[in-house]
């Protein structure tokens, strides 16, 4: 594969915009966070993040081209995440790729943010051995799959309501601590290593091996309601009840798959995939199973458009080409 190919992120409240060589070579990386000026709200306000993308990304396509030393003629193709996520905010990164794609006269990738928080472990890495088991961790998902290789997946479990990333943080938001909870959460449960409890198990009736966090974070809202935490130590020791619990949800299932599908790799991504916590959690899974951990560093794990530009890249040399009536879908899979 020889490509150069601009990768760019828009679906939620991260501005992102990459150059990727191969699919696989991060040649520049650059994303501007919209924290600070959601985080007065407690989440994302979309038409916030829509304005924000629009003012932000064409200086971010300037930065990373300057960084890699390329000019816009030495690319052979724009990649970008057209599903899912916020309609405003996906459809100003969809309209900028467009553009370019049509102007430069380059092939355009429309690419599933979940499917290339997947694939950010081939970025600076080597291939995946496959088959492999997928966990995608991130705000709005919480799914495992059966991967045959890039494009060939089977959806193992999901979800039922709240994902991973989202339970982290309506518990750090009922908690008075500020957004986005995954990390303010880890690093308060990890000041009490010592707090082994967990709250319930979440089962399915049906035997599924789908997820379930509501539960979960209302069992947290009652108890911060019935006996609130008063200080810092009982602040740590519940964040790291409610994490104990998260991470033992998802190490149970991946267990279960790990030795009934014996695959040869363990693939993560995602936001929630930055806890170190349960990095460890999986790590000491894949190895007693005999799974290589695939795990992208953080940089990679959040949103970020190497991960888009990656994907891209391996799309279109399979001839996974988008013409420009593509429109962006704010609910998909990539099924
Ligand atoms: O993948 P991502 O950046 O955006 C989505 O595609 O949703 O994931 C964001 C999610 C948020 O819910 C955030 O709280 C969670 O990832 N997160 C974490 C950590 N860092 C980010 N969750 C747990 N522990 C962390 N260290
Ligand atoms: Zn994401």
């Amino acid at each position: 594969m020889e490509s150069l190919v601009l990768g760019i992120e828009s679906s939620c409240d991260e501005t992102s915009a990459a150059l990727v060589k191969d699919g696989r070579k991060v040649l520049a990386n650059e994303t501007a966070s919209q924290v600070a000026q959601h985080g007065r709200y407690g989440g994302v306000v979309p038409e916030v993040a829509s304005r924000l993308h629009l003012e932000t990304l064409p200086g971010l396509i300037g930065e990373v081209l300057k960084q890699g030393q390329v000019g816009f003629d030495d690319l052979t193709g724009v990649a970008v995440t057209a599903s899912p996520g916020l309609i405003g905010a996906l459809l100003v990164g969809l309209s900028a790729a467009k553009g370019l794609a049509f102007r430069l006269h380059l092939p355009l990738a429309t690419v599933h943010h979940i499917e290339a928080h997947l694939y950010a472990v081939e970025l600076d890495a080597e291939p995946v051995e496959f088959p492999a088991l997928g966990l995608a961790v991130s705000g709005g998902h919480t799914e495992l799959y059966y991967m045959e290789g890039w494009g060939k997946y089977r959806l193992l479990a999901s979800t039922r309501d709240d994902a991973a990333g989202e339970a982290f943080d309506k518990v750090a938001k009922l908690m008075g601590l500020g957004y986005p909870g995954g990390p303010i959460l880890e690093k308060l449960a990890k000041s009490h290593p010592e707090e082994k409890g967990k709250f319930p198990p979440s089962r399915m009736k049906d035997k599924s091996l789908d997820f379930s966090f509501s539960g979960l974070k209302t069992a947290v809202m009652l108890e911060v309601k019935n006996t609130p935490p008063q200080d810092e130590g009982a602040r740590g020791r519940l964040a790291a009840r409610f994490q104990n619990t998260v991470l033992s949800e998802i190490g149970w299932r991946v267990e279960e798959y790990l030795g009934s599908l014996k695959p040869k790799s363990l693939v993560v991504g995602g936001g929630v995939a930055c806890n170190q916590a349960l990095r460890e959690v999986l790590k000491a899974k894949a190895e007693v199973h005999g799974a290589t951990l695939r795990v992208p560093p953080p940089k990679y794990c959040s949103d970020n458009a190497a991960m888009i530009a990656g994907l891209g890249a391996f799309q279109l040399a399979h001839g996974k080409k988008a013409d420009l009536s593509a429109t962006a879908v704010p609910r998909a899979s990539f099924l």
